[in-house]
């Protein structure tokens, strides 16, 4: 991963773990969202999810770690989809809940909140509403970003 300013810097610092590792690389090859990649949409997340936590900053309490590794692993089930899910539905629905599996193995000491992060980013569609400043905040990234990769 590129490092271009103190947000990637802190992206790396939290995030090495699963930066470095082969996982990341097949996600470059993994298309999302049509025309982007499941690592491109990540790090794109990532960023835009630290610079909401800056915007809170002295406004809000919140942990700016469990935002980082809740939004670098908040799609890693999607490598490999096509092989784990039968259909675009199944994916949805079940892509947050597998993504919380491999977020544990790469970061085995992690917040147990940081499940709640990844398992609700896809809210309306995960029904149960985000509770936590740090679940908004990933989602809010999720969608702004999202939105960008299919316009
Ligand atoms: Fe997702
Ligand atoms: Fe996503």
């Amino acid at each position: 991963m590129p490092i271009n300013d103190e947000i990637d810097q802190e992206i790396y610092d939290v995030g090495a773990p699963l930066i470095d590792s082969r996982l990341m690389q097949k996600a470059k090859e993994q298309t999302h969202h049509g025309k982007t990649t499941v690592y491109d949409h990540t790090i794109a997340v990532t960023r835009e999810a630290v610079r909401i936590c800056d915007h809170y900053r002295g406004q809000k309490e919140l942990n700016r770690e469990n935002v980082i590794i809740g939004a670098l692993c908040h799609d890693m089930a999607m490598v490999g989809r096509s092989e784990k899910y039968r259909n675009n539905f199944i994916t949805c629905i079940r892509h947050p809940k597998d993504s919380v599996i491999i977020a544990k193995e790469f970061f085995v000491d992690m917040d147990p909140a940081v499940k709640k992060i990844i398992r609700r980013h896809m809210w309306p569609l995960s029904l149960v509403p985000p509770t936590s400043v740090e679940e908004w905040i990933v989602l809010r990234a999720d969608k702004i970003v999202s939105v960008k990769d299919v316009m």
